[in-house]
């Protein structure tokens, strides 16, 4: 792929020079003649790095380093300054920039802090990616025979660029899976869009999706990207496609099979070049059997699918993953009693390691530091019958007891989702727990 490069400079001899020496070197090379052209050119296309001009007749290009590091702080920049600009050299740097050039510029000079500074891009890139995945948490894997299998699957999906389809209940670690394998690919340094197709529908989606050229609807005020320039050379997780709109599939079909699409209200074809992800906890076969969705774009999407079980098809890895749980929020114990873990395995976990994970969160919560985590903390999964309608009168207090606990686990041990769906804060959900010993 060949790197692109924004020119900001506004002498043309310049600039065409520039583009004379650089294009034999192999870079795609866009020129604007001013801040405002430079704007226009950002907001539409993805470039890999910038050479700035300080002085240009709309503005100062040292305020422009700090507009572009607002949106982006990967990007490198380089500035050239005239002679004698040092303390301007030095302001640019501060503000951002990863190099500096005094005039006159000669060609071969810039083309070694080109490269470097492309080098240097990448490396930022690749730290923010790491620590952007270290805040996460990592994908436990486990030892389960099913587990060992999907993480060779999920190796080979890394190192090759096919659509890959991950499917699985709810909870399961699908998002977590998907970026994982971006993580772990050629594709790692540049971004991992994830879009939730059920949450936008019809045009809004594929307004996210394509973008839009200005004026393709009334608050379309600038032209604007969409996910898909920002995937390219990246990946494109689109999530739930199941709940993907049917006019949205089409379109969405022609962008994988022409490799090109329009942004909304635009007649130039663009290209991306993304790896394409999708996960769904539908089954697809019978969305397509029902006519919800279009069996031309699922064989697209699933040249390789994996398939993750639901936390009752792991038992024997209970232990470890509560284990890893355990210390990822920050216990340094990362062991419960025998009777606590009994009560886990008899549960049937329907929000599976999200579900998991959250109740380990609340015990933690309501366990004083330096003590052990009580059993009483579990009591709702083990008494889980008992919060059916029973026909014994039931005090205001057993109703309100058994109330907030069905909220709960409807919830999935979500407290802040309990708290909201019963109307009370969550500092008072952890009281009226802690009261009722949940
Ligand atoms: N293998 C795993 N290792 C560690 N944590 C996990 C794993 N799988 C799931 N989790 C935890 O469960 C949470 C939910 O995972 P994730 O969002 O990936 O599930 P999902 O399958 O995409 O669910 P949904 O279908 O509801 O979107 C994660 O935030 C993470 O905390
Ligand atoms: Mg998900």
């Amino acid at each position: 792929m060949k790197p692109n490069v924004l020119l900001i400079e506004d002498n043309a001899a310049t600039r065409f020079g520039f583009v004379r020496y650089f294009s034999k070197d192999g870079y795609e090379i866009f020129e604007a003649a001013n801040l405002a052209e430079a704007s226009a050119a950002l907001a539409v296309s993805r470039f890999d790095i910038i050479v700035l001009d300080i002085n240009l007749p709309d503005g100062n290009g040292i305020d422009f380093i700090s507009i572009v590091r607002a949106n982006d702080p990967c990007i490198p920049i380089i500035v050239i300054t005239g002679q004698g600009d040092i303390p301007l050299a030095v302001e640019a740097m501060q503000r951002g920039a990863d190099n500096f050039l005094t005039k006159p510029v000669d060609n071969a000079a810039l083309a070694e802090f080109i490269r470097k500074t492309l080098e240097i891009g990448i490396l930022k890139k690749q730290q923010s990616a790491r620590k952007r995945l270290e805040k996460k948490d990592d994908f436990f894997i486990g030892e389960a025979r099913v587990m060992q299998e999907i993480h060779n699957l999920a190796l080979a999906a890394a190192a090759c660029d096919i659509p890959i389809l991950i499917t699985g209940e709810t909870g399961t670690g699908k998002g977590m899976l998907a970026r994982w394998i971006h993580q772990q690919g050629a594709r790692a340094a540049h971004e991992c869009v994830e879009v939730n197709c059920s949450g936008l529908r019809g045009e809004m989606l594929s307004r996210e999706i394509f973008g839009n050229a200005r004026g393709a609807f009334t608050s379309a005020d600038q032209d604007r990207k969409g996910l898909l320039d920002i995937a390219d050379r990246g990946t494109l997780f689109l999530d739930e496609i199941g709940d993907m709109s049917i006019d949205v599939q089409a379109q969405f079909l022609k962008v994988l099979e022409d490799k090109s699409y329009r942004r909304l209200g635009d007649v130039k074809l663009l290209r991306s070049n993304f790896r394409l992800i999708c996960a769904t906890h539908h089954d697809l076969d019978s969305l397509v059997s029902s006519g919800q969705f279009r069996q031309d774009l699922m064989y697209r999407i699933n040249m390789m699918t994996i398939h993750l079980p639901s936390l009752r098809e792991r038992m024997d890895d209970l232990p470890a993953l509560v284990a890893y749980l355990l210390r990822s929020l920050g216990s340094t114990s990362g062991v419960l009693s025998e009777d606590i873990m009994k009560i886990l395995r008899d549960y049937h976990w329907p929000g599976n390691i999200r579900e998991l994970k959250n109740i380990l969160e609340r015990a933690l919560l309501l366990t004083p530091q330096g003590t052990t985590v009580r059993q009483a903390h579990f009591s709702s999964l083990a008494n889980k019958r008992l919060y059916q309608p029973e026909t014994k009168r039931l005090t205001v207090q057993e109703v309100e007891e058994s109330h907030i606990k069905s909220v709960l686990e409807q919830s999935c041990g979500d407290i802040e989702k309990a708290a909201k769906s019963l109307n009370i804060s969550r500092a008072t959900l952890y009281r009226r727990l802690k009261q009722i010993n949940a």
